[in-house]
């Protein structure tokens, strides 16, 4: 039996980094392991970047190399790689009670907290309260959550009819059959036979390729918002059930969308009387200023996916905030909701979260964004917007996205298929910085801890990675 002061005591951390062999790891890893979104074939040629400690902003490779993590390892560890406390609570709770479900009946301190602590941190908006929360182990699962309750929501209202989702084109939801359905990456959708049906989609707000000439930011945002209504019209407003955005569109490139989307898509909404999903799997706890996003764009959601830095990515957990428009419904009408995951409220990984939220509010982690060092990372990037090969580079919060342009007086594109972005992203790995490409965007979401010596660090750091990208297109006569 463990006592309370053996659980506060995990044991030490053994180091293996002496013993790792490079091309032996590599061996094995092709030739067993199959990685997500990935050529296996060009992997097998080329071998996989073993990744092998990590500490603050920074991890390193098997060959030793320090690298600058811009991208928060995948848009999740907020607080920072090295979190000893975080640690800490999940062996604590491993030691206590590892797993328990919750499906009969049943329970657990963790996931009970967590949920009361959640309801706290989701504002509420306007007739919105976010008193219930659903959980699930990813942001892919909770959307498949957000279609299963909604369609539950609709029928238990004697409308079953209403059975259409609404998204948007280069929008990512995950990559189960109803995450990718509701993602708009015409990639996923051509593999899998997808979406599946009753999921269709609209042109996404990006102002940079989709404004008329002579446009205004603001006038482009209602006219996006505009191709919500015109879809509704066209499938029947009686048969929406739902649309589903991302604040700020993380996977397709850092979309940021002009002010004046979201108040027109609420507008929009409520004429309808559809729900609205907000999938906050990057935009939540903090990477916009913000614990969860809509507070920031100021619209009022009825469901809202979260995962990723719920935990900092420390250990696996997602979730679904419910308005109280469906939960009461959900509750008030009874009778069972056949849904649920073996996972959900997993008490280590609540536990975990629980340390991350308390760490995050203890460091400001979500103010510091909003104030601080959101606004110095807006300054200076966007003073890489001067650079030859940049046509734009904004940002929100503590995400930012830059465009690889041609022609800079023209703001010429580049053929896709050169592949720019990649050419960049090689040059970034080489010089000690992940750096995102999603075509010829290239994106950042660092750590939420960055200081300001830190941001200037990854500036200079992107500066000269794209001289060089630029000094490469050069010699290959490839600028306009
Ligand atoms: C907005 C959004 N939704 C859903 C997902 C899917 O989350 P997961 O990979 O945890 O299933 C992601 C992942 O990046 C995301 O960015």
């Amino acid at each position: 039996m463990n006592s309370p002061l053996n659980l506060m005591s995990p044991p030490a951390i053994v180091r293996r980094e002496s013993v790792l062999d490079t091309k032996a790891i590599q061996a094995l890893d092709s030739a067993h392991y199959m990685h997500p979104f990935t050529d296996h074939q060009d992997l097998a040629t080329r071998g996989s970047r073993v990744i092998t400690k990590a500490d603050g902003i920074y991890v390193w490779d098997s060959e030793g190399n320090k690298i600058l993590d811009a991208m928060s390892g995948l848009w999740c560890v907020s607080a920072g790689y090295g979190r000893t406390e975080l640690a800490q609570a999940a062996y604590q709770q491993m030691m206590e009670l590892p797993f328990y479900n919750s499906f009969f009946q049943t329970t657990n301190v963790p996931a009970t907290q967590l949920a009361a602590k959640l309801s706290t941190l989701a504002k509420p908006v306007g007739d919105r309260r976010f008193d219930h929360v659903f959980f699930s182990s990813s942001g892919s699962e909770s959307n498949d959550t957000n279609v299963r309750m909604v369609r539950r929501y609709w029928d238990l209202l004697d409308q079953p009819q209403r059975k259409v989702i609404i998204s948007r084109k280069n929008a990512y939801h995950g990559s189960t059959m109803a995450g990718a359905s509701l993602g708009g990456m015409s990639g996923m959708h051509a593999q899998g036979d997808l979406p599946i049906p009753n999921i269709t989609h609209i042109e996404q707000p990006y102002f940079f390729e989709n404004a008329l000439p002579g446009e205004t930011e603001q006038a482009f945002g209602v006219r996006a918002a505009g191709w919500l209504e015109e879809k509704i019209l066209e499938v029947g407003p009686e048969k929406v059930a739902a649309f589903i955005g991302e604040p700020v569109q993380g996977a397709g490139g850092v979309i940021i969308p002009p002010d004046s989307y979201w108040p027109e898509i609420q507008r929009i909404v409520d004429k309808y009387g559809i729900l609205l999903v907000s999938d906050e799997v990057i935009c939540a706890f903090g990477r916009l200023g913000y614990w969860f996003a809509y507070e920031k764009f100021g619209y009022k959601p009825d469901l809202v996916t979260f995962a990723k830095a719920v935990t900092s990515g420390y250990i696996p957990l997602g979730g679904v905030m419910v308005g109280n428009r469906v939960a009461k419904v959900l509750i008030e009408k009874g009778g069972e909701f056949n849904h649920g995951y073996t996972y959900s409220g997993h008490p280590v990984a609540c536990a975990v979260a629980l340390a991350n939220i308390a760490l995050m509010e203890r460091e400001n982690l979500v103010g510091r964004v909003r104030t601080d060092v959101g606004p110095y990372l807006a300054e200076k990037f966007k003073t890489l917007a001067g650079h030859p090969l940049v046509g734009v580079a904004e940002t929100c919060g503590f995400t930012a996205g830059l465009v690889l342009v041609k022609n800079k007086a023209t703001q010429e594109l580049f053929a896709e298929d050169l592949g720019v972005g990649m050419v960049c992203r090689r040059h970034c790995f080489a010089n000690g910085l992940i750096m995102r490409a999603v075509g010829d965007r290239m994106i950042i979401a660092p750590p939420l801890t960055m200081t300001h010596a830190q941001i200037d660090e990854m500036v200079a750091l992107i500066t000269r990675c794209l001289d060089l990208t630029y000094a490469e297109l050069k010699d290959k006569e490839l600028l306009g």
